[in-house]
């Protein structure tokens, strides 16, 4: 069965175990820490409040990075200095040429599956695409793909014409799109890169959509690689249009290794920053009600 394994001699009979587990799976009969029902969503909490180590799972492995294990730091960290981090993480659009270690890499990957996900389903999957050169044969493909989609928006015909096939999707894209990508492969004729900014390594964030909320589950685990990054004096931009053409060019999936039926939540562009931003970022005013 899945789930803890209690280590009878370890356990002192606390009951911490059973009354964290958001499943109520655990409990204490007979002088011993048992089972009682399926439905254990390997969520660690029980593993987490047990002073006497007395809790392991064969399905579960410590995240490890670059440095070793993480510390368990709760109260030392002051809010400010989170906030305060988070909001110099800027989407950077200017890379350096230089490469980023697979040490790095991994510890990003680590780093990413400590997000939060649904039923604590994670699900997520990775792909690092670590080189320029590999890099721009991905945006060749997404750059073809483009070409095809602005020839068929651009002509009034076509744009009515696939409204059979495609729905609405044509007309809206003309509306938001067609005129930004119009411009991103003029400048790519002139050897601008407006959709990879230059950068020398891309992660994708996918999954199959089994788990309860698999996108959500997957955004989040992309903006802790964002979050890493930037602690890393990385720079870190999520490219929305690459996730878009992922998700409608099976073809391109495909060299990826990406299933056809998996759908990519991320695509961050990764490298060390060719910019310096000297100010936190200003937002728009937005609504909040207080009940
Ligand atoms: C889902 C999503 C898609 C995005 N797509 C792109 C993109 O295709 N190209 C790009 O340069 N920036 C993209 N961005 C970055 C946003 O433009 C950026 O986050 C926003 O302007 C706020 O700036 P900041 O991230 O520096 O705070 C995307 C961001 C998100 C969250
Ligand atoms: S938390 Fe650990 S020591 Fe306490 S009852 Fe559970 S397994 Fe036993
Ligand atoms: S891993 Fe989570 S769900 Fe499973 S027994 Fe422990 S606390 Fe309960």
């Amino acid at each position: 069965m899945t789930g803890p394994i209690i280590d009878k001699d370890k356990c002192t009979l606390c009951r911490k175990c059973v009354d964290i587990c958001p499943k109520e799976i655990l409990s204490l009969q007979n002088n011993e820490i048992v089972i009682v029902q399926d439905g254990c969503i390997l969520c660690s909490h029980c593993y987490c409040v047990c002073k006497f180590d007395a809790i392991r799972f064969n399905e579960l492995k410590k995240p490890a990075f670059s440095f070793g294990h993480t510390a368990l730091i709760q109260d030392e960290i002051k809010p400010f200095d989170i906030i305060s981090f988070i909001h110099s993480r800027r989407s950077v659009r200017r890379f350096k040429a230089d490469t980023v270690s697979t040490e790095i890499l991994h510890d990003l990957i680590e780093s990413a599956v400590l997000a939060p996900s649904a039923s604590n389903c994670q699900r997520w999957q990775f792909v690092v695409i670590n080189g320029r050169e590999k890099v721009l044969m991905l945006a060749e493909d997404i750059k073809n793909f483009f070409i095809k989609l602005n020839t068929i928006a651009e002509n009034p015909l076509l744009r009515y014409v696939s409204m059979v096939f495609a729905g609405k999707k044509i007309l809206h894209y003309y509306k938001n799109n067609y005129e930004s990508v119009k411009l991103g492969l003029e400048r790519a004729k002139e050897g601008k890169d407006l959709l990879f900014h230059g950068a020398p390594c891309i992660i994708i964030v996918h999954s199959d959509m089994e788990g309860s909320m698999p996108v959500e589950d997957g955004q989040y685990a992309a903006y802790n690689i964002a979050l890493v990054a930037h602690s890393m004096g990385l720079g870190t931009c999520f490219i929305g249009y690459a996730s878009a053409t992922l998700n409608s060019a099976h073809v391109i999936k495909e060299k990826l290794h990406i299933l056809k039926h998996n759908r990519v939540h991320a695509v961050l562009a990764l490298g060390y920053p060719d910019i310096k931003f000297v100010k936190n970022s200003l937002r728009k005013d937005y609504e909040v009600k207080f009940l």
